[in-house]
């Protein structure tokens, strides 16, 4: 790999990873998390405060970690990439705030960044470069959308619907809850799933056949009073079966649309990005549609799919090699940044 591409250091701190990369074009060179997933565990859910703080206590060590993997110091640093947004506020806050710190140090640009195009990106770092356009699903904790992206990286994304509701890895989370499996509930999950019958229960595919819009409170909604009905009458609840065929139902609408938009948009290629492209199921079936439709389908490897500081780097890296315009240094966090404002 040549030493002409730009050295991007990115931070991450959306929700509860601390996450810092470093990348120099496609080349992933270190990837350092630190989780407050445990601190939160007991809440079912991400406590903002506590995260913020976690990541106030994790951002210097998880830089300097980084930094030691990669075998390089922060002034080797060609520009730095933060999360600008979507997020909780709090969180960015903390990782806006850092970027600035060390940009300003360093002598080096600052770019404000969108989580949800960082998902995308990361894709470069597990298969090369791409020259041509795609379709992308996107599927996290908080979003679920499907966009156009004319260039991976590049600012021109156009969303071609989200979900009007919940969003997939809120499904996950909620259907978890009420399994009484832990959180988050995507990888305990898609763990019982592979024990059970994805044909057991026929769970709602809603909005499947039309447009490009998801909604996913329906779902939930049926496997809540699926769970219900058997322990109202005493009887045993098969949770291995209702994982299964719930997964199967995210997983069947989720391809089946994202395939639809390629071909709508008369695209060859399909990214997956977002904590729920982890999922086993998801991955599998999306191949198995790809190869029958013609589609070339990138998935990032799990451990690139879930929050990190290397999609940050990544996407960075990409405006940087692209000539685009650094952020202010009075950059604000956006909490409710829109997935089609790649650089703030
Ligand atoms: O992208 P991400 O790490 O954070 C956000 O930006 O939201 O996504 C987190 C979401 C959670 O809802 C989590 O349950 C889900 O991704 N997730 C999974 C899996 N691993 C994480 N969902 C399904 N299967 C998985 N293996
Ligand atoms: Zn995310």
């Amino acid at each position: 790999m040549s030493s002409d591409q730009p050295l991007v250091l990115g931070i991450e701190t959306s929700c509860d990873e601390t996450g810092v990369g470093i990348v120099r074009g496609t080349t992933l060179l270190a990837d350092a998390v630190a989780s407050s997933v445990d601190e939160h565990a007991r809440f079912g859910g991400v406590v903002p405060e506590v995260a913020s703080r976690a990541h106030l206590q994790a951002m210097v060590p998880t830089l300097e970690r980084a930094l030691a993997t990669a075998g390089v110091r922060a002034a080797d640093v060609d520009a730095v990439a933060v999360t600008a947004g979507p997020g909780l506020a709090g969180a960015l806050l903390v990782g806006v705030a850092a970027a600035k710190a060390y940009a300003l140090a360093l002598g080096k640009p600052l770019y404000g960044i969108n989580h949800l195009a960082a998902h995308v990106a990361v894709d470069l770092l597990e298969h090369g470069p791409l020259d041509e356009p795609c379709v992308a699903l996107l599927v996290s904790g908080g979003h679920s959308s499907l966009l156009m992206v004319p260039r991976v990286g590049g600012e021109d994304v156009v969303e071609l619907g989200a979900t009007v509701d919940d969003a997939a890895g809120e499904a996950y989370d909620k259907v978890a809850r009420l399994l009484g499996l832990p959180f988050p509930g995507g990888p305990p999950i898609d763990r019982l799933a592979a024990e059970g019958d994805p044909d057991a229960i026929a769970f709602p595919r809603a909005m499947r056949e039309d447009g490009f819009a998801f909604s996913f409170s329906g779902l939930k909604t049926a496997v809540a009073r699926w769970v219900e009905a058997r322990r109202r009458a005493g009887e045993p609840v098969p949770i291995a079966d209702v994982a299964a065929s719930f997964q199967e139902a995210v997983a069947d609408v989720l391809t089946a649309k994202a395939i639809r938009a390629a071909a709508d948009q008369g695209v060859e290629h399909l990214i997956i990005g977002g904590g729920v492209a982890a999922n086993s199921r998801l991955r599998a079936l999306a191949q198995q549609r790809c190869d029958a439709a013609g589609i070339r389908l990138r998935v990032p490897r799990p451990g690139l799919c879930t929050d990190n500081g290397a999609m940050v780097a990544a996407l960075g890296a990409q405006l940087v090699a692209h000539g685009a315009t650094p952020s202010a240094l009075d950059l604000p966090a956006d909490s409710a940044l829109p997935v089609t404002d790649v650089l703030v």
